[in-house]
This record gives C-alpha cells, structure tokens and sequence, in this order.
C-alpha cells in the first residue's frame, strides 16, 4: 500500500513537471516558426507553378492558348490562371529575396521560358499546333488550331 502511494505521487509529480515544463521549452520553437513565417511561407514547387501561371494568364496570347486547350474549361481555367497570378503578385514572390535565394529567380525563368515554348508550340502542360496559313481563320485564336494534350494536364489543373 505504502509503495502504490509514492508512485502515485511520482506519476502526479512528473506530470506537473510536464505540465510546468512543457510550455516554457515551447516558447522558443514557436519564436523560431513565428520568424519563419514572415519570412517565406511559399514552396518553390508552387513558386514555380505560380510563375509559369503568372506569365501565362497575364499575356492576352498565352491566355487565350492556354484556356482554348484546357479541359477543364473556360471558367475553371480563367479561375486557376487568376488565383496563381493573385497569390503570386500578392506574396510579391518576383521581389522576395529569400525565396529567390532559395529556389532560384524563377520568376525570370518562367518569362524566359513562355515565349521559347510557345514558339515550339506548347503552353503550359499544352501542345499547341500551328496551322497552315489560311486555314480556320475566323476562330477565335485566328491561324492558330489549338490541340490539347492531356499529357501533364494533371499536374497542372
Ligand atoms: C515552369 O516553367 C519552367 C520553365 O519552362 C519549368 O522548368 C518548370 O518545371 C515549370 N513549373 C511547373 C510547375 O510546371
Ligand atoms: C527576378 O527576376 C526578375 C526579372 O528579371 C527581376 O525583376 C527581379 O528583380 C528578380 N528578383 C530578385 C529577387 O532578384
Ligand atoms: C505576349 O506573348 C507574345 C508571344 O510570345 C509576344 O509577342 C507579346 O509581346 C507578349 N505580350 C506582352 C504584353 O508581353
Ligand atoms: C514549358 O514547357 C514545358 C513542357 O515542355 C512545361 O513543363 C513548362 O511548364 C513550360 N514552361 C512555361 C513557363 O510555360
């Protein structure tokens, strides 16, 4: 009986101490993640993704390409493109030097890299497909026949 009595005051003794303990070794960490958060809050996987969205859904050419070959359809696609350019502009992810230190300029590489796909045919995710001349003229992207390809479609959308 006796030797119950001192572990159950034990037990109840290291509880407090956890109890006691335990905020005051959590101050610290929360310190730390609350410095953190100011700093960068955005992974360089949807800055990426936030950039190439960005310069897509803000050049009326790629716009237009990319929601002609999105399956996803017109206002889901307009939907998507926008947010992406929201979060970007409002993150200010082009100027955040933390985040560029960390991942790379990618902002730059997306501006880079849009025109040098769309000339090879490809929006996004999307192959596009240049007519020949004269041909579906009167559509709403004029000469150019807008073939989508599901291929990485799904990452994207
Ligand atoms: C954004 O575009 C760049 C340049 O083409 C490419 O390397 C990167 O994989 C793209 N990001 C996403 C999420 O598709
Ligand atoms: C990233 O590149 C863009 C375009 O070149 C530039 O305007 C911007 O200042 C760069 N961002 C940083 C943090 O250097
Ligand atoms: C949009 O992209 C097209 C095709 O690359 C380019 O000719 C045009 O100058 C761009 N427009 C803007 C406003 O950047
Ligand atoms: C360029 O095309 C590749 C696919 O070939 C795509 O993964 C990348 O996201 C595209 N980049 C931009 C900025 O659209």
């Amino acid at each position: 009986m006796q030797s119950f009595t001192s572990i159950t005051t034990l037990l109840l003794l290291s509880f407090l101490q956890v109890i006691l303990a335990g905020p005051i070794s959590f101050v610290p960490e929360l310190v730390q993640l609350g410095t953190r958060q100011t700093t960068t809050t955005v992974s360089c996987a949807e800055y990426s993704m936030d950039s190439n969205y960005t310069v897509i859904g803000t050049n009326s050419t790629y716009r237009a390409a990319f929601i002609q070959a999105s399956p996803a359809g017109t206002d889901p696609t307009t939907s998507i493109l926008d947010t992406a350019t929201k979060k970007f502009m409002d993150a200010n992810m082009m100027m955040d030097k933390a985040l560029n230190a960390e991942c790379g300029n990618l902002s730059a590489l997306a501006m880079k890299e849009a025109p040098v796909n769309f000339t090879n045919g490809i929006v996004g995710p999307f192959t596009i497909k240049k007519a020949s001349a004269g041909t579906r003229v009167g559509s709403g992207l004029g000469s150019v026949v807008v073939v989508a390809t599901m291929v990485g479609a799904a990452l994207w959308l």
